[in-house]
């Protein structure tokens, strides 16, 4: 059975202080509220990674992940932070290829395949994003598009890597914007994007692949999107800096 996963992408926010304290609210409430099963990600700026990963170690439904991670592995990259930096600080996962980071820095496909491969080597959890801008969307071809992101980042991997990456969905005319993809909207793209991974990698492991929404999903409709049958959780944005409506979007299934 696929995971339940809800992450948290806090982009460029929160200071040191600001970070650990909504770190803190969310443990402490995890604790008491959301169901066993259902794995929470904190997706954190670099400076929080290690001490939001210290705070939340003795919760094993709750872990970190960095928002990038760089291309290569050492050397003169002078700002980069590399995949066994991100790994030595306790954080388990790193987010690749968010649509911010394609669209403000030029990340290709093949850079983005790179990332993954080096997350994988490092034992990291990639988050990959995919996801189609409002044109795409209104040309009819978002499904090829995303699919070609997928085919080019991820179709490279053994089954057996490929099996430890979650996808997540983010059309990007409903990142930021209050307008969320409709239900059947989402639905129709996991599903769409499912049986497109199993065309490379076989049922059984398209089926085991956690598909999750990204795209204003807040407390209000994340239990319609998570009750629909190819959506096993969401990437959340704004949404994720509130603990009260994170945590309760952690318990939208
Ligand atoms: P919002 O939830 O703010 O729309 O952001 C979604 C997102 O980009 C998560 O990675």
């Amino acid at each position: 059975m696929r995971k339940k996963i809800v992450a948290g992408n806090w982009k460029l926010n929160n200071t040191m202080d600001e970070g650990l304290k909504l770190a803190s609210e969310i443990a402490n409430m995890m604790n008491d509220e959301v169901k066993d099963g259902v794995s929470v990600v904190l997706g954190t700026p670099f400076i929080h990674l290690n001490a939001v990963s210290n705070l939340t170690k003795t919760n094993k439904n709750l872990n970190v992940a960095a928002q990038d991670c760089s291309t290569h592995e050492s050397g003169a990259y002078t700002g980069d932070i590399s995949v066994a930096m991100i790994k030595s600080t306790g954080a388990s996962h790193v987010i690749i290829g968010h649509s911010e980071r394609r669209e403000y820095h030029n990340e290709t496909n093949t850079e983005l395949a790179t990332k993954v491969d080096l997350a994988l080597k490092e034992g990291l959890t990639p988050i990959f994003c995919c996801g189609e801008s409002l044109d795409i969307r209104e040309s009819g071809n978002h499904e090829a598009f995303v699919s070609q992101q997928l085919t080019e980042s991820l179709f490279h991997l053994s089954e057996e890597q490929m099996s430890k990456v979650v996808i997540a969905y983010e059309p990007i005319w409903a990142i930021g914007t209050g307008v969320t993809a409709s239900s059947a909207q989402a639905q129709e793209m996991h599903k769409a994007l499912r049986a497109h991974l199993a065309t490379k990698f076989g049922d059984s492991l398209a089926e085991n692949t956690s598909i999750l929404y990204g795209g204003s999903c807040k407390p209000g409709n994340a239990k319609e999107l998570f009750g629909q049958a190819d959506i096993d959780g969401g990437l959340i944005g704004g949404a994720s800096l509130k603990s009260r409506d994170f945590v309760d979007i952690a318990n939208s299934f």
